[in-house]
C-alpha cells in the first residue's frame, strides 16, 4: 500500500527547430538537469493541486479548475485510461523558470502525470507514453497548438531528433568537449500562444515561401547534428546564428534577445539563437570555455547565465510508503 507518488520532470533546450516544427519542421532539442517536482498524496475525494511558488492551490474536478486546467485535463486523460481515479492533494514544486522557454508547463504536466498515475497504479513506475498523452493533453490546453516536442523531451529525457506526429528519434548523448551550452535568460516572460501565433500568421502570408522555408530549417537540423557529432563547433555554432536570424525575420525575437545573440558572438561565442517561442525567454550560446567569462561579462544588464548540462534523464516517478505519508509536500 503507497501513501503517495512524487516524480520529477527536467527542462528542455531546443538547440534548433522551435516554431518550423508546430509546422512539420524538425526540431533538435535536449533535456537539461533542472526539474520540475510533483508530489501526490492520497487524500479525500478531490484532486487538489498547489503550487506555493506561484501562490496557486486549485480543486480541479468538477470543472472548477481556474489557472491549472492543463492538469485538470491530465488527470482526466489519465483516469479514461486507467480506469479508476482516487481522491488527492498534489504539491508542484519547480526550480525551471517560468516563461523562459525552457519547457517548464511541459515538466510540470509530466511530473504531475506520473506521481498521479504512479500513485492510481499502486506505487508502480507508470508507462511513458501514458504520461507522455496526459501532458500532450495539457500542454493543448496551454498553448492551443503545441508540437509536442516540450512533453515528448521532457518524459523521455536525452537528446532528441522530432517531427510532429512521425519521428522520435532518441539520440546518443552529445560528445564530450571543449565546448559549453549556455543559457542566457532574460527574466522577460512571454507567451507560447503569442509566439506561435504570429509566427502562423507570418508564415501564412509568406505564401509559397512557406514550404521552402521549411526545407531549409530541416537542412539546418540536419547539418547541424552533424556538425555537432565532428566537434565542428564553429559551424555548429554558424548554424544556431542563422537560425535566430531566421526566427527574427518570422516576427519572434525582441530587441533584447538579439543584443545577448549579437554580444556574445562578439565576445567570442560560436554561436547563439533564441530557445522556445521567443519574444522573451532565453537565448542558448555554444562557446569555447575559456570564452565565458568574457561572455557572462558581455551579458546586458539584468540577463542571468547558467550552464546547461545536456541529456538528462526523463520523468521518473517513486512511491511513497504508508510510514512516510506524514511528510506531505516532500520533494522527489
Ligand atoms: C516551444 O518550446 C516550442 C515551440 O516550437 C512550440 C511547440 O513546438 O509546441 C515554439
Amino acid at each position: 500500500m503507497v501513501a503517495g507518488c512524487r516524480a520529477r520532470a527536467p527542462a528542455k533546450v531546443i538547440l534548433l527547430g522551435e516554431h518550423w516544427v508546430v509546422h512539420g519542421g524538425l526540431a533538435l532539442a535536449s533535456s537539461i538537469g533542472v526539474y520540475a517536482r510533483v508530489t501526490c498524496i492520497s487524500q479525500g475525494s478531490g484532486l487538489v493541486v498547489e503550487s506555493p511558488s506561484l501562490s496557486v492551490s486549485e480543486e480541479l474536478r468538477g470543472g472548477r479548475c481556474r489557472r491549472l486546467c492543463g492538469l485538470a485535463r491530465a488527470a482526466e486523460y489519465i483516469e479514461e485510461r486507467l480506469g479508476v481515479s482516487t481522491g488527492v492533494r498534489c504539491r508542484i514544486e519547480s526550480d525551471i523558470p517560468l516563461g523562459a522557454g525552457l519547457g517548464s508547463s511541459a515538466a510540470v504536466a509530466a511530473a504531475f502525470a506520473a506521481a498521479y498515475s504512479c500513485l492510481l497504479l499502486g506505487g508502480r513506475q507508470p508507462p511513458r507514453d501514458l504520461v507522455n498523452g496526459a501532458a500532450y493533453e495539457a500542454e493543448k490546453v496551454v498553448h492551443g497548438r503545441p508540437s509536442g516536442v516540450d512533453n515528448t523531451v521532457t518524459v523521455y529525457g536525452g537528446l532528441l531528433l522530432y517531427r510532429r506526429g512521425s519521428l522520435m528519434k532518441p539520440l546518443p548523448p552529445p560528445p564530450v568537449s571543449d565546448a559549453v551550452l549556455l543559457i542566457a535568460l532574460t527574466g522577460v516572460e512571454r507567451s507560447t500562444r503569442v509566439a506561435v501565433e504570429r509566427f502562423t500568421s507570418r508564415l501564412r502570408l509568406l505564401g509559397d515561401q512557406a514550404s521552402r522555408l521549411i526545407e531549409l530549417n530541416d537542412s539546418l537540423v540536419a547539418e547541424a547534428l552533424a556538425a555537432l557529432w565532428r566537434k565542428d563547433y564553429k559551424r555548429l555554432g554558424a548554424l544556431m546564428t542563422l537560425a535566430h536570424g531566421l526566427l527574427n525575420g518570422m516576427g519572434v525575437s525582441i530587441p533584447l534577445l538579439d543584443e545577448i545573440v549579437a554580444s556574445a558572438v562578439a565576445a567570442g561565442a560560436h554561436g547563439a539563437k533564441l530557445t522556445g517561442a521567443g519574444l522573451g525567454g532565453s537565448v542558448v550560446i555554444l562557446a569555447p570555455r575559456d570564452k565565458v567569462d568574457d561572455i557572462r561579462a558581455s551579458m546586458p544588464a539584468g540577463v542571468r547565465l547558467l550552464e546547461a548540462s545536456l541529456a538528462a534523464p526523463g520523468v521518473a516517478a517513486q512511491p511513497i510508503p504508508e510510514a512516510a505519508s506524514g511528510a506531505g509536500g516532500g520533494r522527489g
